[in-house]
């Protein structure tokens, strides 16, 4: 909302925001990279280039896993549900609308406001963890119960494929990511 140098005061709380995140899978607004400029130069009040380069990095990088590792697997499942006369049109007939519902507007919204306004345990544990676990501890089976074999694809993509196993070279992959990672 502040002015800068080069910015006058706006009382237009969102005139300077880039991702929409309500929606089950954001998106970037219109003119989002003229909104996130004018956002930037208002940290840049107070912080070096860096330092907000990388905040949007991480920002991002929170974003678009929630989408494409979750909420888009999610949704295409719901959509192939509803194709086939699965589930009803009435939402919140049946329970894994509220799964769902849980899923991307409780859930994965934290995972992603979490980074948004930087609290970290939003994002991992409020967030990213319950993501998770309903996700695969949840929706996935309740959606194979519906209808079986419908979460092949999702379950097969690099993203979740290790719920299949890895291999002895993967775990071995693995441990020396690990181990050069944190030194020990
Ligand atoms: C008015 C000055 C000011 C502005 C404007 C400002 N910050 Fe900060 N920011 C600070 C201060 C001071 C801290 C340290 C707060 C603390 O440690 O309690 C901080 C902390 C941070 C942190 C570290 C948070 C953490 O948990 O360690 C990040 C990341 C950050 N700011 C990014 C931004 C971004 C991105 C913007 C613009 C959207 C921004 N800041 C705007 C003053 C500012």
């Amino acid at each position: 909302m502040s002015a800068t140098r080069d910015q006058k005061i706006t009382h237009d709380v969102g005139d300077r925001i880039s991702y929409t995140l309500r929606p089950v899978v954001s998106f970037k607004l219109e003119n989002w990279e003229k909104r996130r400029a004018a956002m930037q130069d208002v940290c840049s009040s107070c912080h070096a280039t860096g330092w907000i380069e990388n905040f949007y990095k991480q920002y991002e990088g929170t974003v678009d896993l929630y989408n494409e590792k979750f909420a888009k697997p999610a949704k295409s499942i719901m959509e192939k549900l509803y194709a086939s006369g699965k589930l009803t049109k009435t939402p919140f007939d049946e329970k894994i609308e509220w799964t769902y519902y849980e899923l991307w507007h409780h859930q994965g919204r934290r995972a992603r406001m979490g980074t948004a306004m930087m609290g970290p345990d939003y994002t991992q544990w409020h967030g990213f963890y319950e993501v998770s676990k309903t996700f695969y501890t949840e929706f996935i089976p309740e959606a194979e119960k519906l209808m079986p074999g419908v979460t092949a694809d999702v379950m097969k993509s690099d993203y979740h494929k290790w719920t299949q196993g890895l291999t002895p070279e993967q775990i071995q992959q693995q441990i020396e990511f690990y181990k050069k990672r944190y030194n020990q």
